[in-house]
Protein backbone atom coordinates (compact mmCIF):
# COMPACT_ATOMS: atom_id res chain seq x y z
CA UNK A 1 0.00 0.00 0.00
CA UNK A 2 1.13 3.67 -0.66
CA UNK A 3 1.23 5.39 2.92
CA UNK A 4 1.88 8.86 3.90
CA UNK A 5 3.18 9.66 7.46
CA UNK A 6 3.14 13.42 8.94
CA UNK A 7 5.56 13.64 11.30
CA UNK A 8 9.04 12.12 11.48
CA UNK A 9 9.25 12.19 15.49
CA UNK A 10 9.96 9.09 17.61
CA UNK A 11 6.49 7.19 16.46
CA UNK A 12 6.69 8.49 12.93
CA UNK A 13 10.15 7.79 11.96
CA UNK A 14 10.17 3.94 13.42
CA UNK A 15 6.88 3.54 11.72
CA UNK A 16 7.65 4.83 8.75
CA UNK A 17 10.88 2.61 8.28
CA UNK A 18 9.18 -0.62 9.81
CA UNK A 19 6.21 -0.37 7.80
CA UNK A 20 8.72 0.26 4.37
CA UNK A 21 10.59 -2.40 5.40
CA UNK A 22 7.75 -4.87 5.11
CA UNK A 23 6.95 -3.84 1.66
CA UNK A 24 4.80 -1.04 1.89
CA UNK A 25 5.75 2.46 -0.35
CA UNK A 26 6.37 4.49 2.34
CA UNK A 27 6.60 8.50 2.47
CA UNK A 28 7.73 10.16 5.58
CA UNK A 29 6.74 14.06 5.59
CA UNK A 30 8.01 16.71 7.94
CA UNK A 31 7.40 20.76 7.87
CA UNK A 32 11.37 20.43 9.06
CA UNK A 33 13.50 20.75 6.05
CA UNK A 34 16.60 19.51 7.72
CA UNK A 35 14.68 16.55 9.06
CA UNK A 36 13.71 15.54 6.20
CA UNK A 37 17.18 16.37 4.64
CA UNK A 38 18.72 13.74 7.48
CA UNK A 39 16.03 11.23 6.40
CA UNK A 40 17.07 11.26 2.64
CA UNK A 41 20.46 11.08 3.21
CA UNK A 42 19.86 8.07 5.47
CA UNK A 43 20.87 9.47 8.83
CA UNK A 44 18.32 9.53 11.46
CA UNK A 45 17.30 12.35 13.56
CA UNK A 46 16.92 10.71 16.64
CA UNK A 47 18.34 7.83 18.30
CA UNK A 48 16.74 4.60 18.39
CA UNK A 49 18.60 1.01 18.13
CA UNK A 50 18.36 -0.46 14.06
CA UNK A 51 16.81 2.60 13.34
CA UNK A 52 19.90 4.03 11.06
CA UNK A 53 20.29 0.26 9.20
CA UNK A 54 16.58 -0.07 8.80
CA UNK A 55 16.95 3.69 7.10
CA UNK A 56 19.75 2.63 5.05
CA UNK A 57 18.06 -0.75 4.19
CA UNK A 58 14.91 1.11 2.43
CA UNK A 59 15.89 4.72 1.45
CA UNK A 60 15.14 5.22 -2.36
CA UNK A 61 13.23 1.70 -2.67
CA UNK A 62 9.90 2.01 -0.50
CA UNK A 63 11.00 4.60 1.81
CA UNK A 64 11.23 8.45 0.82
CA UNK A 65 11.21 11.66 2.43
CA UNK A 66 9.78 14.86 1.59
CA UNK A 67 8.40 18.52 2.84
CA UNK A 68 5.83 18.18 0.25
CA UNK A 69 2.75 17.30 2.48
CA UNK A 70 0.08 17.52 -0.33
CA UNK A 71 1.42 15.47 -3.01
CA UNK A 72 1.95 12.88 -0.14
CA UNK A 73 -1.46 12.62 0.53
CA UNK A 74 -2.03 12.61 -3.15
CA UNK A 75 -0.52 10.13 -4.07
CA UNK A 76 -0.62 7.68 -1.32
CA UNK A 77 -3.80 5.74 -0.54
CA UNK A 78 -3.53 6.45 3.45
CA UNK A 79 -2.20 8.70 5.99
CA UNK A 80 -0.79 8.12 8.91
CA UNK A 81 -0.84 11.06 11.88
CA UNK A 82 2.41 10.86 14.25
CA UNK A 83 2.75 14.42 15.85
CA UNK A 84 3.94 15.17 18.90
CA UNK A 85 0.80 15.77 21.67
CA UNK A 86 3.08 17.68 24.64
CA UNK A 87 1.48 17.43 27.85
CA UNK A 88 0.47 21.19 27.96
CA UNK A 89 -0.11 21.24 32.14
CA UNK A 90 -2.97 20.95 32.10
CA UNK A 91 -4.31 18.34 29.13
CA UNK A 92 -2.71 17.35 26.43
CA UNK A 93 -2.07 19.92 23.48
CA UNK A 94 -3.50 18.38 20.49
CA UNK A 95 -2.18 21.39 18.29
CA UNK A 96 -0.07 19.65 16.01
CA UNK A 97 -2.37 16.77 15.60
CA UNK A 98 -5.05 19.37 14.26
CA UNK A 99 -2.52 21.22 11.77
CA UNK A 100 -1.75 18.22 10.37
CA UNK A 101 -5.36 16.99 10.39
CA UNK A 102 -6.20 20.60 8.57
CA UNK A 103 -3.13 20.02 6.24
CA UNK A 104 -4.49 16.71 5.27
CA UNK A 105 -7.72 17.83 4.63
CA UNK A 106 -6.90 20.37 2.62
CA UNK A 107 -4.88 17.99 0.28
CA UNK A 108 -7.99 15.45 0.06
CA UNK A 109 -10.16 18.84 -1.34
CA UNK A 110 -8.71 18.34 -4.39
CA UNK A 111 -8.56 14.39 -4.63
CA UNK A 112 -10.89 12.21 -5.87
CA UNK A 113 -10.17 9.13 -4.64
CA UNK A 114 -10.88 7.72 -1.46
CA UNK A 115 -8.69 7.94 1.57
CA UNK A 116 -7.91 6.64 5.23
CA UNK A 117 -6.29 9.07 7.94
CA UNK A 118 -5.06 7.34 10.38
CA UNK A 119 -3.81 8.90 14.38
CA UNK A 120 -0.80 7.15 15.72
CA UNK A 121 -0.22 10.28 17.80
CA UNK A 122 -1.10 9.47 21.72
CA UNK A 123 -4.91 11.29 22.05
CA UNK A 124 -8.00 11.02 24.60
CA UNK A 125 -10.57 9.18 24.06
CA UNK A 126 -12.80 11.30 22.20
CA UNK A 127 -10.30 13.29 19.62
CA UNK A 128 -10.03 11.04 16.91
CA UNK A 129 -13.87 11.41 16.02
CA UNK A 130 -14.27 14.64 17.52
CA UNK A 131 -11.46 17.12 16.86
CA UNK A 132 -9.62 15.03 13.85
CA UNK A 133 -12.90 13.96 12.47
CA UNK A 134 -13.77 17.83 12.28
CA UNK A 135 -10.68 19.48 11.20
CA UNK A 136 -11.03 16.64 7.89
CA UNK A 137 -14.32 17.80 7.09
CA UNK A 138 -13.71 21.29 7.47
CA UNK A 139 -10.98 21.47 5.56
CA UNK A 140 -11.81 18.97 2.89
CA UNK A 141 -15.53 19.72 2.75
CA UNK A 142 -15.73 15.97 2.48
CA UNK A 143 -17.68 13.58 5.02
CA UNK A 144 -15.92 10.87 7.06
CA UNK A 145 -17.32 7.43 6.48
CA UNK A 146 -18.03 8.43 2.57
CA UNK A 147 -15.47 10.65 0.67
CA UNK A 148 -12.57 9.55 3.20
CA UNK A 149 -12.27 6.64 6.52
CA UNK A 150 -11.17 7.51 9.99
CA UNK A 151 -8.85 5.00 11.87
CA UNK A 152 -7.09 5.33 15.24
CA UNK A 153 -3.78 2.93 15.78
CA UNK A 154 -1.91 3.62 18.91
CA UNK A 155 1.71 2.80 19.09
CA UNK A 156 3.04 0.52 21.74
CA UNK A 157 6.62 0.92 21.17
CA UNK A 158 9.49 1.39 24.21
CA UNK A 159 12.30 3.24 24.03
CA UNK A 160 14.95 1.33 23.01
CA UNK A 161 13.26 -1.37 21.82
CA UNK A 162 11.26 0.24 19.47
CA UNK A 163 11.89 -1.49 15.91
CA UNK A 164 11.28 -4.48 17.41
CA UNK A 165 8.43 -3.74 19.55
CA UNK A 166 7.16 -2.69 15.54
CA UNK A 167 8.09 -5.75 13.98
CA UNK A 168 6.93 -8.22 16.54
CA UNK A 169 4.04 -6.54 18.12
CA UNK A 170 2.14 -8.50 20.47
CA UNK A 171 -1.49 -6.72 19.59
CA UNK A 172 -2.20 -4.62 16.77
CA UNK A 173 -5.26 -2.11 18.15
CA UNK A 174 -7.63 -0.71 14.67
CA UNK A 175 -9.69 1.71 15.59
CA UNK A 176 -12.19 2.53 12.85
CA UNK A 177 -15.18 4.74 11.80
CA UNK A 178 -16.54 2.19 9.83
CA UNK A 179 -15.74 -1.35 8.04
CA UNK A 180 -14.21 0.19 4.94
CA UNK A 181 -11.63 1.74 7.54
CA UNK A 182 -11.22 -1.21 8.72
CA UNK A 183 -10.40 -3.55 5.64
CA UNK A 184 -8.22 -0.68 4.72
CA UNK A 185 -6.42 -1.01 8.20
CA UNK A 186 -5.96 -4.69 8.52
CA UNK A 187 -4.22 -4.46 4.66
CA UNK A 188 -1.55 -2.16 6.49
CA UNK A 189 -0.70 -4.80 9.09
CA UNK A 190 -1.16 -7.90 6.71
CA UNK A 191 2.45 -8.41 6.86
CA UNK A 192 2.55 -9.06 10.16
CA UNK A 193 1.05 -12.29 10.84
CA UNK A 194 -0.09 -14.35 13.83
CA UNK A 195 -0.74 -11.38 15.78
CA UNK A 196 -3.75 -10.64 17.77
CA UNK A 197 -5.93 -7.87 16.05
CA UNK A 198 -8.22 -5.50 18.22
CA UNK A 199 -10.74 -4.12 15.75
CA UNK A 200 -12.69 -1.43 17.57
CA UNK A 201 -14.57 1.96 17.62
CA UNK A 202 -11.50 4.88 17.67
CA UNK A 203 -12.65 5.93 21.48
CA UNK A 204 -11.88 2.08 22.46
CA UNK A 205 -8.58 2.33 20.56
CA UNK A 206 -7.41 5.51 22.08
CA UNK A 207 -8.39 4.35 25.83
CA UNK A 208 -6.52 0.89 24.97
CA UNK A 209 -3.45 2.60 24.75
CA UNK A 210 -4.21 4.87 28.16
CA UNK A 211 -5.56 2.14 30.04
CA UNK A 212 -1.83 0.20 28.74
CA UNK A 213 0.36 2.47 30.44
CA UNK A 214 -1.53 3.73 33.33
CA UNK A 215 -1.71 0.27 34.28
CA UNK A 216 2.40 -0.19 33.87
CA UNK A 217 2.90 2.97 35.55
CA UNK A 218 0.15 1.91 38.64
CA UNK A 219 2.14 -1.51 39.12
CA UNK A 220 5.28 1.17 39.87
CA UNK A 221 3.57 2.95 42.07
CA UNK A 222 2.23 0.01 43.81
CA UNK A 223 4.93 -1.62 44.75
CA UNK A 224 6.85 1.68 45.47
CA UNK A 225 4.11 2.59 47.89
CA UNK A 226 4.85 -1.27 49.28
CA UNK A 227 8.30 -0.75 50.04
CA UNK A 228 8.09 2.37 51.01
CA UNK A 229 5.98 0.41 54.43
CA UNK A 230 8.80 -1.77 54.61
CA UNK A 231 11.09 0.71 55.29
CA UNK A 232 9.13 2.14 57.64
CA UNK A 233 8.31 -0.74 59.35
CA UNK A 234 11.72 -1.86 59.51
CA UNK A 235 13.24 -5.61 59.40
CA UNK A 236 11.41 -6.39 55.71
CA UNK A 237 13.03 -6.12 52.25
CA UNK A 238 10.52 -5.46 49.83
CA UNK A 239 12.14 -7.32 47.23
CA UNK A 240 11.64 -10.23 49.49
CA UNK A 241 8.22 -9.32 49.72
CA UNK A 242 7.37 -9.08 45.96
CA UNK A 243 9.10 -12.13 44.99
CA UNK A 244 6.75 -13.96 47.42
CA UNK A 245 4.05 -12.16 45.49
CA UNK A 246 5.30 -13.00 42.13
CA UNK A 247 5.31 -16.34 43.06
CA UNK A 248 1.43 -16.53 42.88
CA UNK A 249 0.50 -18.54 40.06
CA UNK A 250 -1.73 -16.18 38.55
CA UNK A 251 1.09 -13.81 38.00
CA UNK A 252 3.80 -16.52 37.12
CA UNK A 253 2.01 -19.44 35.94
CA UNK A 254 3.74 -22.85 36.81
CA UNK A 255 3.98 -25.21 33.72
CA UNK A 256 3.02 -28.87 34.34
CA UNK A 257 7.28 -29.58 35.13
CA UNK A 258 7.40 -27.12 38.14
CA UNK A 259 8.67 -24.37 35.89
CA UNK A 260 7.35 -21.18 35.90
CA UNK A 261 6.86 -18.58 32.73
CA UNK A 262 7.88 -15.03 34.36
CA UNK A 263 5.77 -12.92 32.30
CA UNK A 264 7.33 -8.99 31.35
CA UNK A 265 5.32 -6.97 33.35
CA UNK A 266 6.60 -8.62 36.88
CA UNK A 267 9.62 -6.23 36.27
CA UNK A 268 7.18 -3.29 36.40
CA UNK A 269 6.90 -4.96 39.97
CA UNK A 270 10.00 -3.85 41.79
CA UNK A 271 11.15 -0.99 44.34
CA UNK A 272 12.57 1.94 42.40
CA UNK A 273 13.06 5.62 42.69
CA UNK A 274 10.13 6.18 40.30
CA UNK A 275 9.23 6.41 36.47
CA UNK A 276 9.79 8.71 34.22
CA UNK A 277 9.95 8.97 30.08
CA UNK A 278 7.92 10.96 27.58
CA UNK A 279 4.86 8.63 28.19
CA UNK A 280 4.17 7.11 31.62
CA UNK A 281 4.24 10.43 33.69
CA UNK A 282 2.46 12.34 30.65
CA UNK A 283 -0.10 10.12 29.95
CA UNK A 284 -1.54 9.31 33.21
CA UNK A 285 -2.07 12.72 33.98
CA UNK A 286 -3.60 13.30 30.63
CA UNK A 287 -6.00 10.83 31.59
CA UNK A 288 -6.75 12.52 35.00
CA UNK A 289 -7.06 15.61 33.12
CA UNK A 290 -9.55 13.45 30.96
CA UNK A 291 -11.91 11.86 33.84
CA UNK A 292 -11.95 15.72 35.54
CA UNK A 293 -13.42 17.09 32.17
CA UNK A 294 -16.05 14.06 31.98
CA UNK A 295 -17.06 14.06 35.87
CA UNK A 296 -14.95 10.84 36.77
CA UNK A 297 -13.04 11.13 39.21
CA UNK A 298 -9.32 9.30 38.64
CA UNK A 299 -8.28 9.05 42.41
CA UNK A 300 -6.08 5.82 41.74
CA UNK A 301 -4.50 7.72 39.02
CA UNK A 302 -3.59 10.75 41.15
CA UNK A 303 -2.04 8.79 43.60
CA UNK A 304 -0.13 6.76 41.39
CA UNK A 305 1.46 10.40 40.01
CA UNK A 306 1.84 11.48 43.72
CA UNK A 307 3.81 8.28 44.52
CA UNK A 308 6.11 8.54 41.80
CA UNK A 309 6.56 12.52 42.23
CA UNK A 310 7.71 11.99 46.16
CA UNK A 311 9.49 8.63 45.00
CA UNK A 312 12.86 10.84 44.71
CA UNK A 313 12.60 11.50 48.42
CA UNK A 314 13.03 7.87 49.43
CA UNK A 315 16.73 8.23 47.95
CA UNK A 316 16.90 11.40 49.68
CA UNK A 317 16.28 10.47 52.95
CA UNK A 318 18.91 7.99 52.80
CA UNK A 319 21.48 9.99 51.99
CA UNK A 320 20.52 12.38 54.93
CA UNK A 321 20.55 9.67 57.14
CA UNK A 322 24.15 9.50 56.91
CA UNK A 323 24.98 13.13 55.86
CA UNK A 324 22.46 15.57 58.01
CA UNK A 325 24.23 18.08 56.11
CA UNK A 326 25.19 17.09 52.21
CA UNK A 327 26.83 20.33 52.32
CA UNK A 328 30.15 19.46 50.52
CA UNK A 329 29.80 15.90 50.60
CA UNK A 330 30.97 14.32 47.67
CA UNK A 331 28.10 12.54 46.12
CA UNK A 332 28.58 10.14 42.86
CA UNK A 333 25.18 10.11 40.71
CA UNK A 334 25.33 7.00 38.68
CA UNK A 335 22.58 6.82 35.68
CA UNK A 336 20.80 9.91 34.51
CA UNK A 337 18.49 8.88 32.07
CA UNK A 338 15.01 7.75 32.45
CA UNK A 339 16.15 4.33 32.02
CA UNK A 340 18.89 2.03 30.73
CA UNK A 341 19.31 1.80 26.85
CA UNK A 342 18.02 5.19 26.24
CA UNK A 343 20.02 9.16 26.40
CA UNK A 344 16.40 10.04 26.88
CA UNK A 345 16.59 12.83 30.46
CA UNK A 346 12.93 13.37 30.23
CA UNK A 347 10.79 13.20 33.79
CA UNK A 348 13.78 11.65 34.91
CA UNK A 349 13.61 10.86 38.62
CA UNK A 350 17.33 12.07 38.33
CA UNK A 351 16.50 15.49 37.60
CA UNK A 352 14.79 16.02 40.78
CA UNK A 353 17.10 14.68 43.28
CA UNK A 354 20.32 16.06 41.49
CA UNK A 355 18.92 19.46 41.86
CA UNK A 356 17.90 18.84 45.56
CA UNK A 357 21.55 18.21 46.35
CA UNK A 358 23.04 20.52 44.48
CA UNK A 359 20.50 23.34 45.73
CA UNK A 360 22.01 21.79 49.35
CA UNK A 361 25.26 22.52 48.56
CA UNK A 362 26.78 19.16 47.90
CA UNK A 363 29.93 18.31 45.54
CA UNK A 364 28.06 16.24 43.04
CA UNK A 365 29.76 14.10 40.02
CA UNK A 366 27.60 12.36 37.54
CA UNK A 367 28.18 9.60 35.04
CA UNK A 368 25.76 8.07 32.87
CA UNK A 369 26.82 5.81 29.93
CA UNK A 370 25.04 7.83 27.12
CA UNK A 371 22.98 10.52 28.68
CA UNK A 372 25.89 13.01 29.38
CA UNK A 373 24.80 15.72 26.66
CA UNK A 374 21.33 15.73 27.27
CA UNK A 375 22.13 15.79 31.20
CA UNK A 376 23.93 18.73 30.44
CA UNK A 377 21.38 20.84 29.31
CA UNK A 378 18.56 19.88 31.91
CA UNK A 379 21.19 21.08 34.37
CA UNK A 380 23.91 22.81 33.09
CA UNK A 381 27.62 22.76 34.40
CA UNK A 382 26.81 24.83 37.31
CA UNK A 383 27.51 22.55 40.24
CA UNK A 384 27.94 19.11 38.68
CA UNK A 385 31.29 17.39 37.39
CA UNK A 386 30.26 15.27 34.35
CA UNK A 387 32.62 12.33 34.39
CA UNK A 388 33.53 10.00 31.19
CA UNK A 389 33.69 6.59 33.43
CA UNK A 390 32.43 4.68 36.39
CA UNK A 391 35.64 4.69 38.08
CA UNK A 392 36.56 8.51 37.73
CA UNK A 393 33.10 8.91 39.33
CA UNK A 394 33.43 7.38 42.13
CA UNK A 395 36.62 7.77 43.34
CA UNK A 396 36.71 9.83 46.56
CA UNK A 397 32.56 9.43 46.67
CA UNK A 398 30.97 9.56 50.20
CA UNK A 399 27.99 8.67 49.05
CA UNK A 400 26.84 6.90 45.95
CA UNK A 401 23.60 7.30 44.16
CA UNK A 402 22.65 4.72 41.63
CA UNK A 403 19.69 5.73 39.18
CA UNK A 404 19.60 4.19 36.55
CA UNK A 405 19.79 0.15 35.87
CA UNK A 406 22.49 0.61 33.36
CA UNK A 407 24.34 -3.09 33.56
CA UNK A 408 27.81 -1.79 33.58
CA UNK A 409 26.42 -0.34 37.07
CA UNK A 410 26.74 -4.36 38.55
CA UNK A 411 30.83 -3.96 38.49
CA UNK A 412 30.20 -1.27 41.72
CA UNK A 413 30.70 -3.91 44.42
CA UNK A 414 34.00 -5.03 42.62
CA UNK A 415 34.98 -1.60 42.67
CA UNK A 416 34.36 -0.42 45.82
CA UNK A 417 36.22 -3.54 47.09
CA UNK A 418 39.18 -3.17 45.74
CA UNK A 419 39.59 0.42 46.06
CA UNK A 420 38.75 -0.17 49.87
CA UNK A 421 36.02 2.77 49.05
CA UNK A 422 33.92 3.16 52.61
CA UNK A 423 31.13 5.24 50.52
CA UNK A 424 27.56 4.76 51.55
CA UNK A 425 25.88 2.96 48.42
CA UNK A 426 22.18 4.33 48.09
CA UNK A 427 20.70 1.79 45.55
CA UNK A 428 17.58 4.12 44.16
CA UNK A 429 16.69 0.82 41.44
CA UNK A 430 17.80 -2.39 43.84
CA UNK A 431 20.20 -3.53 40.87
CA UNK A 432 22.61 -4.61 43.34
CA UNK A 433 22.80 -8.00 45.91
CA UNK A 434 22.38 -5.79 49.22
CA UNK A 435 25.30 -7.40 51.03
CA UNK A 436 27.44 -7.04 48.18
CA UNK A 437 28.60 -3.31 49.53
CA UNK A 438 29.73 -2.70 52.79
CA UNK A 439 27.50 0.06 53.60
CA UNK A 440 24.66 -0.66 51.23
CA UNK A 441 21.09 1.43 51.79
CA UNK A 442 18.10 0.74 49.17
CA UNK A 443 14.67 1.92 48.61
CA UNK A 444 12.19 -0.50 50.38
CA UNK A 445 14.49 -1.71 53.04
C1 LIG B 1 6.20 2.91 27.60
C2 LIG B 1 5.45 1.58 27.40
O1 LIG B 1 6.18 0.51 27.98
C3 LIG B 1 5.21 1.30 25.93
O2 LIG B 1 4.43 0.12 25.78
C4 LIG B 1 4.48 2.49 25.30
O3 LIG B 1 4.25 2.32 23.93
C5 LIG B 1 5.31 3.75 25.52
O4 LIG B 1 5.49 3.96 26.94
C6 LIG B 1 4.58 4.91 24.92
O5 LIG B 1 3.51 5.26 25.40
O6 LIG B 1 5.02 5.42 23.88
P1 LIG B 1 8.76 3.66 27.56
O7 LIG B 1 8.30 4.93 28.20
O8 LIG B 1 9.72 3.69 26.45
O9 LIG B 1 7.49 2.79 27.03
O10 LIG B 1 9.43 2.87 28.69
P2 LIG B 1 9.36 1.57 29.59
O11 LIG B 1 10.47 0.70 29.17
O12 LIG B 1 8.02 0.97 29.72
O13 LIG B 1 9.75 2.30 30.95
C7 LIG B 1 8.88 3.21 31.59
C8 LIG B 1 9.21 3.29 33.04
O14 LIG B 1 9.01 2.02 33.64
C9 LIG B 1 10.67 3.65 33.28
O15 LIG B 1 10.75 4.67 34.25
C10 LIG B 1 11.32 2.39 33.76
O16 LIG B 1 12.30 2.63 34.72
C11 LIG B 1 10.16 1.61 34.33
N1 LIG B 1 10.34 0.17 34.06
C12 LIG B 1 10.61 -0.24 32.79
C13 LIG B 1 10.27 -0.73 35.06
O17 LIG B 1 10.01 -0.36 36.22
N2 LIG B 1 10.47 -2.06 34.78
C14 LIG B 1 10.75 -2.48 33.51
O18 LIG B 1 10.94 -3.69 33.27
C15 LIG B 1 10.81 -1.55 32.49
Amino acid sequence: MRISIVGTGYVGLVSGVCLADRGHQVTCVDKDADKVAKISSGVAPIYEKGLDDLLGRNLGKTLRATTDLRSAVDETELSLIAVGTPFGGQEIDTGYVEQAATEIGQALRDKDAYHVVLVKSTVVPGTTDELVLTALEKASGKKAGVDFGLGMNPEFLREGEAISDFMNPDRIVLGGLDERTHETLRKVYEPFTGVDVVLTSNKTAEMIKYASNSLLATLISFSNEIANLCSSVGGIDALEVMHGVHLDKRFSPLLPGGERITPGFISYLEAGCGFGGSCFPKDVKALIAHGQKHAASMRLLESVIEINQNQPTQVLTRVEKHFPSVKDVDIAVLGLAFKPGTDDMRESPAIPIVNALREKGARIKAYDPVARAEAQKVFGDQGIRYCEDLVETIADAQVILLLTRWDEFKQIPELLERTGSQAVLVDGRRMLDKDSVERYEGIGI
